[in-house]
């Protein structure tokens, strides 16, 4: 039997990427939201959030808009860093985790870190890699959920922290990069999306991943959650404000982010019990943007589990809702990107969380092929 001293030792050996965490002070200021809605902290308001969310005919966002106003304020952002054993990559990838997670998304440490999205990239691919926790979320700094911690102003926080990380103004990133590779996940596909097209000189290429133009799926995500008052889940309870809201059950994560067959059961007790909330302001919040034109003029990939719930349905090939006008879902964002060059990708048997399912592999392979031959 190894003693985990043993094993953390044995762990650092095989990974030699080096890592350190950060703490980033940042200024912003976004054009938000004013919803006319009192923050849901009841089980019965969060039921009804959720059924007036998903109802069609019904524009929620629209219902309770009273008006937009800017919001202002300092932050506290937490993040990892992590280059290769003997140096920082030519290449920075800037990672931004979805919905129900935080930025330990992309470095799951389940097995010896064998989902590692960071591993692969930093061992077996050179990058370096800086994940944050989405401004509202884990480490980050927390806000109202309502009219504060919405996507604009999250996308303000991407925005500045990739400017510094640019300019090598980051405190413990000592190292200037050629290039620049914009990654997201789900929600932080979303705000990937509008930042590439708000900047779209900014990366060489983007990779959108659990993620969609289709916007008619997001029903079976909102109700299969079972989401409950963040005050009423014991593990969360004490770190955010209430309004936010979360899932805090193996049913609700597996149909959220699992496919049949594609996960490790250890998997989703892990995941399940690290979950973090998210709030009614970026849920409102989360389209906009998500249907203009795209700016940007690199190279992007989409790329999203085959058996995706929010975004595809369960089905990424099934193209009846766009009168199969293209192979499938994924595919159906080219025309959103006429000045990129654009890829996608339907990952076989894969779920949502593309990074915590067998097929991640599969899907990490697809990525790293795309970046390769467009770096
Ligand atoms: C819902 O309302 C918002 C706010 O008015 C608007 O931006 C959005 O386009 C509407 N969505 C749909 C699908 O009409
Ligand atoms: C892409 O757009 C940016 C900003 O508009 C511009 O500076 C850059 O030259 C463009 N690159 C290419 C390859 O067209
Ligand atoms: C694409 O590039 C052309 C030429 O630079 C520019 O005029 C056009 O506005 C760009 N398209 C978008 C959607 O930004
Ligand atoms: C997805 O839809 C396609 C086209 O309708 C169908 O052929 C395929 O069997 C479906 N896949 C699954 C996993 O149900």
């Amino acid at each position: 039997m190894l003693t985990s001293a043993a094993l953390l030792a044995l762990a650092t050996a095989v990974a030699a990427r080096k890592c350190h965490d950060l703490t980033i002070p940042i200024s912003i200021s976004s054009r938000n939201a004013v919803f006319n809605l009192p923050a849901p902290v009841t089980e019965c308001q969060v039921n009804q959030f959720f059924l007036d969310f998903v109802r069609p005919g019904f524009n929620i966002t629209d219902n309770y808009l009273k008006g937009y106003n800017t919001v202002t304020g300092h932050y506290t952002i937490a993040a990892t860093y992590c280059q290769p054993d003997h140096g920082p990559g030519k290449t920075l990838q800037i990672l931004t985790h979805g919905v129900a997670f935080d930025r330990t998304y992309w470095d799951h440490p389940l097995n010896n870190h064998e989902y590692s999205y960071v591993a692969q990239a930093v061992d077996h691919h050179g990058y370096s890699t800086f994940a944050w926790d989405r401004l509202g979320v884990g480490h980050s700094s927390k806000g109202d959920p309502v009219n504060e911690i919405q996507k604009s102003l999250e996308l303000a926080a991407l925005t500045q922290l990739s400017t510094l990380l640019r300019s090598g103004s980051v405190k413990g990133v000592d190292a200037k990069f050629d290039k620049f590779v914009h990654v997201g996940h789900s929600f932080g596909s979303a705000m990937t999306y509008n930042f590439i097209n708000q900047n779209p000189g900014f990366s060489d290429a983007a990779v959108l991943t659990g993620y969609s133009q289709n916007p008619g799926f997001l029903a079976g995500f909102a109700l299969g959650g079972n989401f409950k008052p963040v005050k009423e889940i014991s593990s969360l309870a004490g770190s955010y404000p209430a309004g936010y809201v979360g899932v805090p059950s193996t049913i609700g994560f597996e149909i959220q982010f699992f496919a049949p067959d594609d996960f490790d059961p250890k998997m989703l007790s892990y995941a399940t019990k690290h979950a973090q909330p998210a709030t009614p302001g970026e849920l409102l919040t989360l389209s906009s943007g998500g249907g203009d034109i795209n700016a940007f003029n690199g190279s992007v990939l989409i790329i999203t589990g085959e058996r995706d719930v929010p975004f595809c349905g369960g089905n990424c090939s099934d193209t009846t809702t766009i009168q199969g006008a293209y192979s499938d879902l994924i595919a159906a964002s080219e025309p959103f990107f006429p000045n990129a060059t654009f890829s996608s990708v339907v990952v076989p048997n894969a779920g949502h969380g593309l990074n915590l399912g067998y097929s991640s592999q599969s899907a990490y392979d697809s990525i790293f092929e795309f970046l390769e031959s467009t770096l």
